[in-house]
């Protein structure tokens, strides 16, 4: 597998990332996920633009502008023979560091960071996921973001351990509650219900990461007329919920069929998220010009 390390193109074996990196040490960095459709990669400004943001929040330098960053992945998705396919780009940068510094805590600026993007094949199972719905489990605060949940920093931890968990009750996803068992999101995903015709999810401020497919979905839902409810949610809600769906860049719409084992609505992906996942492929389609 090719990646690019630092303005290098490098097979994975041979790219190495120092030991004094203050990623590696104290998951100082950030990262995004999108998802590269028939070669393009779908929203790279709007991931850039967080990206940006998050750096600034960070005092992260980006050694790299917008144009670079698009030719790098051009770049990598023909080394990779995906010029024409379908994938998953990941973009970390860490804060860097050396032996002298190993622990830098001012003139962050200075110190170049380690940039690293890697291409993969989507997950194979996703599309079934997508068509079945998939099963979730629900945990409480210790799982949450931590205390800079808004940003999507290296320390992921929590939601680590969240995913192992949901793996280990033979769910894809877990739904993370806070405080007082409110909703938040899933471990990698934001969260909707479908309840009375409406929309509902987590306000934005309740401690978790807004994505840019969850904003892309409330797009839709005005488009689509429907209307939404950004508000506190809890258990209850998620009970009287008659569909379920997360969303995030890589898996786009995903039903959900079943919460804790409890079947929502009848079991099988709802008419609602259907009709997002439908609406949400005619967007991608329409941005990519097909
Ligand atoms: C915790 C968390 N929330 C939400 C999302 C969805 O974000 P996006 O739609 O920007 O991919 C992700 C994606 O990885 C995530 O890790």
């Amino acid at each position: 597998m090719i990646v690019y390390l630092n303005g290098q193109f490098l097979d994975s074996d041979q790219a190495t990332v120092s030991i004094w990196d203050g990623g590696y040490l104290y998951g100082d960095g950030i990262f995004t996920t999108l998802r590269l459709y028939c070669g393009v990669p779908l929203d790279l400004p709007a991931h850039w633009g967080r990206l940006r943001e998050q750096a600034r929040a960070l005092e992260l330098p980006l050694p790299l502008e917008f144009p670079e960053l698009e030719n790098a992945i051009a770049s990598l998705a023909a080394r990779s023979g995906r010029r024409q396919a379908d994938g998953r780009i990941r973009i970390t940068i860490s804060r860097g560091g050396s032996m002298e510094n190993p622990l830098p805590l001012r003139d962050l600026e200075k110190i170049p960071p380690t940039i690293l993007i890697t291409l993969a094949p989507l997950p194979e199972d996703l599309p079934d996921l997508q068509s079945r719905g998939i099963p979730v489990i629900t945990l409480g605060a210790f799982f949450s973001r931590g205390n800079v949940p808004e940003l999507k920093t290296l320390n992921t931890l929590p939601s680590i351990l969240a995913q192992r968990m949901a793996a280990a009750a033979g769910c894809p996803e877990a739904i993370l509650t806070g405080p007082e068992g409110i909703l938040l999101e899933g471990a990698a995903s934001n969260l909707f219900l479908v309840s009375s015709g409406n929309l509902l999810t987590p306000a934005t401020g309740a401690g978790f990461l807004a994505g840019l497919t969850r904003e892309k979905v409330l797009n839709l839902a005005k488009e689509m007329g429907i209307e939404v409810r950004q508000k506190k949610l809890d258990g209850r809600h998620l009970e009287a919920a008659c569909e379920v769906f997360v969303v995030g860049s890589v898996r786009e719409v995903v039903p959900v069929v079943t919460v804790d084992g409890r079947t929502v609505g009848d079991g099988t992906p709802g008419p609602v998220t259907r009709k997002f996942q439908h609406e949400y492929r005619q967007m991608i389609a329409g941005l990519l010009g097909n």
